[in-house]
This record gives structure tokens, C-alpha cells and sequence, in this order.
């Protein structure tokens, strides 16, 4: 029963997080990428009012189709207690998602904010039944349990456990 592992990463956090899903399920890894081209400074000062204005960015893929798997993750960094627009942008453009479940994930620097409630809130907009939300904080990144914890519930929920 197949994954497919959606996120957008820019400094890698959400992507490590993603690849250890992927390697320990077998999953699709499906990187979106921002087409905005952010640097370290445009990130904070537009990226972050972009993403408390909850908008779309312009991301590649345009259209990404998980009609074939059972399970679909979603991973977003978040920037200003918010998922990234370019996360709101892969949830839009989700295709033949209606009807499967849904696991969100949040890599953050400590406060994640309303990031969880909000992908999980447009992911059942999208007709995705969201069966788990899990947050990163720095520590967590080389927390091997809390790793475990994610990993089984992406199992368990794409009936591999
Ligand atoms: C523009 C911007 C805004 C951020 N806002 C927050 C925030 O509100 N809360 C928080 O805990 N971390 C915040 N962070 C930290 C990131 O969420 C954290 O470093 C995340 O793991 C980055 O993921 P990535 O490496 O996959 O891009 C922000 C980072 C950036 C670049």
C-alpha cells in the first residue's frame, strides 16, 4: 500500500524528515518547489507575510497526482505560526486525493502555531481524511523515538503495520 511523501523544504528540515519516511516505507518522495526563489532575507520579510495571509506561491510541480497511493503525507516548514504558501499551493494542487487519508507534518523552529490545524483543515476541504498531525522541533529532528512515532503511524495508517 503505497505513500506518497508531498513537502516543500527550503533549508532541508522538512526534506530529512520526508526521506526518512520515504526510506522506511517505500514511499513517492514529491518535493514542491516555490518558483518565487526566495533568499534569506526576501524568505523572512515576503515569504513569512505571504504565509499569515494563508496564500498560494506559484510551486513545480503544477499538478501532482496521488491517485495511485493509499496514504498521503504532507510536510511543510513553518514560517510566521503558518504553513509555507508553497504548502498551501501542493494541497491545492493535489489530484485524485478524495477519499484517502492524510498524515500533516510541521518542521519548526519551536512554535508552530496554528500550522497543524491549518493543512489538516484544507487537506478535509480536499476531501482528505486526516488521521494524524505530528510537529518538528530542532530537537526533534534527531529524536530516533519520535522518529519511530511518525514512521508507524505512516505505516499503521497505510496498512503496512
Ligand atoms: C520565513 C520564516 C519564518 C519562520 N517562522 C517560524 C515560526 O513562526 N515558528 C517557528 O517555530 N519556526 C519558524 N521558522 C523556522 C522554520 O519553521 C524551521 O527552521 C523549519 O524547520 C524550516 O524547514 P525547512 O528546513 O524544511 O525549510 C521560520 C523560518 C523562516 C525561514
Amino acid at each position: 500500500m503505497s505513500v506518497a511523501i508531498v513537502y516543500h523544504s527550503e533549508t532541508g528540515n522538512t526534506e530529512g524528515v520526508a526521506k526518512r519516511i520515504a526510506s522506511a516505507t517505500g514511499g513517492e518522495l514529491i518535493p514542491v518547489k516555490d518558483c518565487t526563489g526566495y533568499n534569506k532575507i526576501t524568505m523572512y520579510l515576503l515569504g513569512s507575510a505571504r504565509a499569515r495571509r494563508r496564500e498560494l506561491a506559484r510551486i513545480e510541480p503544477a499538478a501532482i497526482d496521488v491517485s495511485r497511493h493509499t496514504l498521503i503525507v504532507v510536510g511543510s516548514p513553518v514560517w510566521a505560526w503558518s504553513p509555507t504558501p508553497a504548502a498551501n499551493a501542493a494541497i491545492a494542487a493535489l489530484r485524485g486525493c478524495e477519499g484517502k487519508k492524510g498524515i500533516v507534518l510541521a518542521t519548526c523552529g519551536g512554535k508552530p502555531g496554528e500550522t497543524l490545524a491549518m493543512m489538516k483543515e484544507a487537506l478535509l476541504a480536499r476531501g482528505v481524511d486526516v488521521v494524524g498531525t505530528f510537529a518538528f522541533a530542532p530537537r526533534d529532528l534527531t529524536d530516533e523515538q519520535k522518529m519511530a512515532e511518525l514512521v508507524s503511524a505512516v505505516k499503521q495508517s497505510a496498512g503496512q503495520g
